[in-house]
Parts: C-alpha cells; structure tokens; sequence
C-alpha cells in the first residue's frame, strides 16, 4: 500500500472513490480554460480600477500583458477601499515582537501610516518607476513601506533580511535603487542582527544609493552618516495626511523580487500590478476560502514571494486580519507559535513543511498548553510535503477537523498554480498531494520531448496558457527570462519541476528538475553556492550537491578540490562556511564539506550532478535516475567510484 493510501485510510479521509464529480470545481475550471478572457474579466471586475482595460491578453509569447489599458493603485486596493466601509476599524496587522511586544493596527491605522511614508518618499524625490531597497526585520514598517512604494507608483524590491552585505549590494545594483530602508536592527533567537551594520557594508558598493533610511527597532547604538542617513522618525514629522494614490498601468512593475536560478546571478523576477493582483485575489479565496472573520497567519518572512503574496498584497486587497510574527519559531521555546495561534484566535496557518518536520520532532507536548481550536484550514508551501509531517499536520495542529491546502507554486507564478480550493470545492485530498490546478492553471506534465505522458509517470511540468499572476520578465535580462522558461518548450511555461499526476487527476510535486536547491523551503542555486566557495582563496574548484534531511528537506553538501600545498581540515571547512555566510547568509551554510581529488565531470566536462547526488545522499549510483542526461552510465559509475574512494 502506498504511503498516501496508508494514511488516508488510517485518518478516514475522504478519498479516492468519492473524487468525481467535482461539480463546481470542473465547471470552473473548464470555463477558466476555454474562455480565459471572459473568465478573468469577471474576476478582475472583484477589484477596484480608475480606468477598465481595452483588452484582457495581449499573448505575444513569451510576453503576456494583462489588462492592458486598464488603470489601479495597489495601495488603494489594500487600504483605501476598506477604510471606505466597516472595515475602517477592523484589524489589519496583529504584530508580534519576537520579545513579546504587541501592535494591532487597524485598518485605518495602516491607511494613515501608507499615505505618510509614501510622503516621506515623495519628499526624499522618489518618483513613478523609481527603485527602492528594503532590507528590514519583520515589523509593520516593511508592508507599510511597500505599499507606501506602490501608492506613489515606486517599485519595491524587498531584500530577505537573513542575506548578506554581498546579497544586497548585488540586488541593489542591478535594480538602482535610490533608497534603501533598513532598521538598526532586528531580533533572531534572542541575538539582535545588526542590519544598519550590513547595509552600510553593501552600499559602499552601491552608486545609486542616495539616502538611507532607518526604522528604530532594537535601540542599539549604529554608525552614523550625516547626511545620508535619516531615521525614520524624523522624516515623520513632517509627513503628509494624505498622498493621492498613482493610477498605474496595469502592466507597470509592482515590485522585483530576486530568486535563485540555475547561474550564480540571482533572477530579478518583475511583477506587473494588475494581472499580479488580480490573480492573486482570486487565488486567496479559493485557496484560503477567507471570511470577514478568518484570522489569516501565514509565516514566511515578507523577503520571499510568500510573504509578499500571502502576507501584503492577497490578504490584503480582502481586507483580511493578518498575524505577522517577527521571530523565530522556537524562542523563546518551540511553543511560540502555538502561543500565538491562541493569542490571537487564528483561523488559517499557512506553513512550510520544514517548520512542520520540526516541531514534530520536537513532540506534541510542546501543544498541550494551548486552545487550538479557532483553527480552521491548514496550509503548506515551498517543499513538497512527506505524508509523515502530513499526517502529523493534520492529526496534531488541525485536530482531525481541518483541511491541508498544499499549494505549489514559484516566486515566478506570483500566486499559488496548484492547490486544493475549498473556497471553490470541498477537494478530497490526498497526503502529499498538491491535488488539483487553480482555475486558469492549464498544467500538464511532460517528457523531455514536451509529449504529455500517462498518468503514474514523472515528468516535468508545464502551464500550458499564460494566466494573470505570471512574471512579467526578469529585470534586465530578457534574453534569459526567455531561454529559462520558454525554449524548452515553445509556447508553454517550464516550471522546473518534476510532477506527477496520478488517475484521478491529481498532481504530485516530486522536486526541482534543475539546478536550484530548495534546503528547508528556501530557495538556493548550485551555481550561486559554487561561485561564492570558488572565490575563498584555498578552493580550486567546487560542486553542489544535495542530500535529504529528516527537517530540512535537502541539506547542502559540497564538493572542493583545493590548491596544491592546502590540506583538509576542519577549519578549513569551518572557513568555506564563513565564506558563504559573508557572501550570501546563513541559508548557504552547508551541512558536509567533502575534499575531493578531482571532480566527476562527461567528457565535455559537464560535471555530473547525479554522480555527486549520489555519493552527497549515499545512495547507490543505479538507483538515481533522471530525465537529464549526463554522461554514459559507465562514465558515472567510474566517476562515483573514483569520487567515493578519494572523499575526505
Ligand atoms: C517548490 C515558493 C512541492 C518547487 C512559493 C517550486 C513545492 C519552488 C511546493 C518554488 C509544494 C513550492 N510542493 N514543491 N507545495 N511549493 N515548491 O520560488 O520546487 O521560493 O519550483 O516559491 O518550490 O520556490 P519559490
């Protein structure tokens, strides 16, 4: 019996023979994909616009505009349009300090503090279009900023607040940004991080940058520089009440937001502002089925695209109660969050199975102390999720009584593509399983020739019609937002990823398929790792692979060849750690460094990444297989067994 079978079985969930129909599901979805224009204009019509379009699509592959001619201001769509009824004094934001500290902002409050820092941006000289930085601690600040951003038609790139002097300065640079907002500091684990500190450090490098802007959070002393760095209390001062929103082209750029790729460049993914609302509007209630009275908590930290759709602009735009915790998930103890979910009665967690895995580890005495109840829906992202951290999800946090949304999706899609939507349907589900397409998700799985393949078979993913929360390029650089998501397959979106959809039609997420990394949820590149290890002065040559993690998903695992005269050592691996910390963050740190003679490589000198996959998760070389090819099977047998004899 397979794993999923097991444990629907054992829960009693409502599975497999009662899948079919899905009535409202299957109407809609079939609709979204026939008649995608008529489809979307409808939903688009849910938001508030100063102009309509003249036109739903302009598909000039691999471009899609959406609601071309059409006019709207994000930041009114998030806040003015809610203090214009009942919700004026609803909450908005329950923040949590990571010391215990409390904000409840509501509504109008948020309303109040958008209009004043999109004030303080005017008068800084920030204009329609201009760039800006944000590398903050997850206080209210950063979504007050970012909508501040978009109000005045400004395009915010929000840099993860866990990345490196290096990690900014490379974003920074390649956006020209003007300004970049940072706080003197932020909590982790009880330790404060002193980010006026790194971003000093960046911007040294970093020509465009005209002011610095600084939100007091921890109260410790910084460096200083007179003249170009501002607090952000002084600046409100003498804010402006009231700043008219910018009616923005709906293809105008909301924000960039950089993700891992298969080069060492992290990707500027742009979004545009009305297909990427619009689409995630949608997506909010049919996968969150939102209510005026859901406390919706979603976990990520505002610096991924999780926390931009599903923390700001999704919720948001409904006008939704937010939790946003600042902190780690295990301070002071691993019961935090259940203190929180009590605290403040929340309906909707949305997590990442990797937080899942660990307080599973951790036990479920850690929620003895805690009235769950108020929950309703659970959801999951970023990392497929193991039917174990499934069936501990469900049965412990959801108390048997709620559905697990796992929804798939990329920072490229702007919003969730495949996922249960009990705002649509009650989905049967399956552990493990992201069920079911969103309506508009025309996906489909493939083999290496792009031929759809039967079901039980893995392949690769790809969405086959633009839908309105896709990407709109990549950040100057159109010629590789072509090549890495439309020239494998013409026509079609290569997702990257490996899926399955088994008989009923549901879609099983089985992994990257390219060279990115996902160690526990997060993001990562081999070649953004390899080209930070190459550039320690011991290392000559250096290789990425991965290995499962019981909590992490995948953990990092490198392979170094070092220059004649260097030995292995501990503090050598201690050392290339350091490196990656200073030149990306803390996500980089790897979990094994091998010394190797020499890497495994075709002879085109293509390194073989299955090779390394192997020996990184000891697994025997036949029992990888995969749909890239690389070198002979003897050549990898050869090379696995050279690697293995020479690993240090
Ligand atoms: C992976 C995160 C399995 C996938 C929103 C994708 C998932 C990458 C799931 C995008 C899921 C995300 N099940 N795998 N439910 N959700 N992924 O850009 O490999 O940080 O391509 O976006 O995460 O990661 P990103």
């Amino acid at each position: 019996m397979a794993d999923n079978e097991r444990i629907s079985t054992s829960l009693n969930l409502p599975v497999d023979t009662r899948i079919w129909p899905l009535k409202r599901y299957t109407d809609m979805h079939r609709f979204s994909i026939e008649d995608p224009e008529h489809f979307w204009s409808e939903e688009a019509r849910k938001l508030d616009w100063y102009e309509t379009w003249d036109k739903v699509l302009d598909w000039e592959p691999p471009y899609a505009r959406w609601f071309v001619g059409g006019k709207l201001n994000a930041s009114y769509q998030c806040v003015d349009r809610h203090v214009k009824t009942w919700r004026k004094s609803k909450v908005a934001i329950y923040w949590e300090g990571e010391t215990g500290e409390t904000r409840v902002l509501s509504y109008s409050t948020l309303y109040r503090d958008v209009n004043r820092f999109a004030s303080i941006l005017e008068k800084l000289g920030v204009k329609k279009g201009d760039k800006i930085a944000l590398y903050m601690p997850m206080v209210p600040e950063l979504p007050i900023f970012m909508l501040a951003a978009c109000r005045i038609g400004a395009v915010h790139t929000v840099i993860f607040s866990g990345f490196s002097a290096q990690a900014i300065a490379d974003r920074v640079n390649d956006t020209k940004a003007k300004i970049i907002i940072t706080a003197d500091g932020g909590y982790r684990r009880g330790k404060t991080i002193k980010l006026k500190e790194i971003t000093d450090e960046a911007v040294q490098d970093c020509p465009s940058i005209e002011r610095i802007i600084v939100v007091k959070r921890t109260g410790e002393d910084i460096p200083w520089s007179e003249g170009k760095d501002v607090w952000l209390s002084d600046l409100l001062t003498d804010a402006a009440k009231y700043v008219e929103p910018e009616p923005m082209e709906s293809t105008h750029p909301l924000y960039i937001l950089y993700t891992s790729g298969t080069t060492g460049k992290p990707k500027g993914i742009v979004h545009g502002t009305g297909g990427y609302l619009v689409y995630n509007h949608s997506a909010y209630k049919w996968v969150f089925d939102i209510r005026e009275d859901s406390v919706f908590w979603c976990t990520a930290d505002v610096g991924w695209v999780t926390g931009h759709s599903n923390i700001v602009y999704a919720p948001l735009s409904h006008g939704a109660a937010i939790v946003l915790y600042e902190g780690a998930p295990d301070y002071p103890e691993i019961d935090r969050w259940w203190d929180i979910i009590d605290k403040y009665g929340v309906t909707v967690l949305y997590t990442s199975p990797t937080a899942i895995r660990m307080f599973m580890r951790s036990g479920e005495k850690w929620l003895e102390k805690y009235d769950l109840s108020t929950l309703e829906l659970l959801g999951s992202v970023g990392e497929p999720i193991n039917p174990e951290a499934w069936e501990w999800y469900y049965r412990y946090i959801g108390k048997e009584r709620c559905p697990i949304v796992d929804t798939w999706w990329q920072t490229e899609t702007g919003g969730i593509m495949i996922s249960p939507t009990p705002g649509i349907e009650e989905i049967p589900l399956k552990p493990g399983s992201a069920t079911l397409p969103l309506p508009g998700v025309d996906a489909v799985i493939v083999d290496n020739d792009g031929n759809e393949i039967p079901p039980g078979e893995t392949g690769l993913l790809i969405i086959k019609k633009p839908w309105p929360g896709i990407m709109m390029d990549i950040y100057g650089d159109s010629d590789r937002y072509r090549e890495t998501y439309w020239s494998k397959f013409p026509g079609s979106y290569y997702a990257g990823d490996f899926a399955m959809r088994d008989k009923d039609g549901y879609f099983w997420m089985l992994g990257r398929a390219d060279e990115v990394l996902k160690i526990a949820g997060h993001r990562i590149g081999t070649a953004e790792v390899e080209s930070a290890v190459i550039s320690h002065p011991s290392v000559t040559e250096v290789a990425v692979a991965s290995k499962p993690d019981e909590i992490k998903g995948d953990a990092l695992v490198l392979f170094v060849t070092l220059r004649e005269n260097e030995k292995p050592s501990d503090e050598l691996k201690k050392e290339i750690n350091k490196h990656l910390r200073e030149n990306i963050g803390p996500i980089a740190t790897a979990d094994e460094i091998y010394f190797v003679d020499s890497m495994p490589k075709t002879r085109s000198g293509k390194i073989m990444r299955r090779v390394l996959k192997a020996v990184a998760s000891g697994q025997d070389i036949g029992d990888l297989t995969t749909l890239e090819d690389e070198g002979s099977v003897e050549e990898a047998k050869r090379a696995y067994a050279e690697l293995l004899k020479t690993k240090k």
